[in-house]
């Protein structure tokens, strides 16, 4: 098991565009159990290789004990809805603001072997899927905010207050 060091804001990592994983093999799968071991450890419930220090198209989610794995993922259908929904990033630790994001979509990508797989999803795992794509391209969550939701933007001081709020809020 390891768990790496969470990349923070202010790293150039995190504002760089990652490559596209050409090999399926060993150290793709080790990628993988670190983001799982990583994420678990932080709790979180997304976690994208950029924030790990590793610039490369791989991410995982956790939600409602659903893990997925994808690794350079697209996305190939998306609602015109969107819901406005509060979200944190393991990046930028103890902050939270709203964002914008669309309800539902599709995902084509490969699994860690580079078997193809397509990937369906609303809701907040959708939430969480945008999150991190976005983390995959050097977008932060802050970038996606208009000024008014910019402006509602924070900080939770402590753990518990922290804990008490995991349920309606996203950290990835
Ligand atoms: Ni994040």
């Amino acid at each position: 098991m390891t768990v790496r060091r969470i990349v923070t804001l202010g790293e150039p990592v995190l504002r760089r565009p990652a490559k596209k994983i050409h090999r399926f093999d060993y150290s793709t799968q080790q990628l993988v159990d670190d983001l799982f071991d990583t994420l678990r450890a932080a709790p979180g419930s997304g976690l994208a290789a950029p924030q790990i220090g590793v610039s490369l198209r791989a991410l995982v989610t956790i939600y409602e004990e659903n893990e997925r794995v994808i690794l350079n993922p697209e996305i190939v259908e998306i609602s015109e809805e969107q819901e406005e929904g509060e979200e944190g990033c393991l990046s930028v630790p103890g902050w939270y603001g709203p964002v914008n994001r669309k309800l539902s979509l599709t995902i084509r990508g490969r699994n860690p072997k580079g078997k193809p797989i397509k990937i369906k999803t609303d809701g907040w795992e959708a939430r969480i899927f945008q999150h991190e794509i976005d983390h995959l391209d050097g977008i932060m969550y802050t970038d996606r905010m208009t000024d008014e939701q910019r402006r509602r933007v924070h900080k939770v001081e402590s753990k518990d207050e922290e804990e008490e709020l995991e349920d309606e809020q996203v950290i990835a």
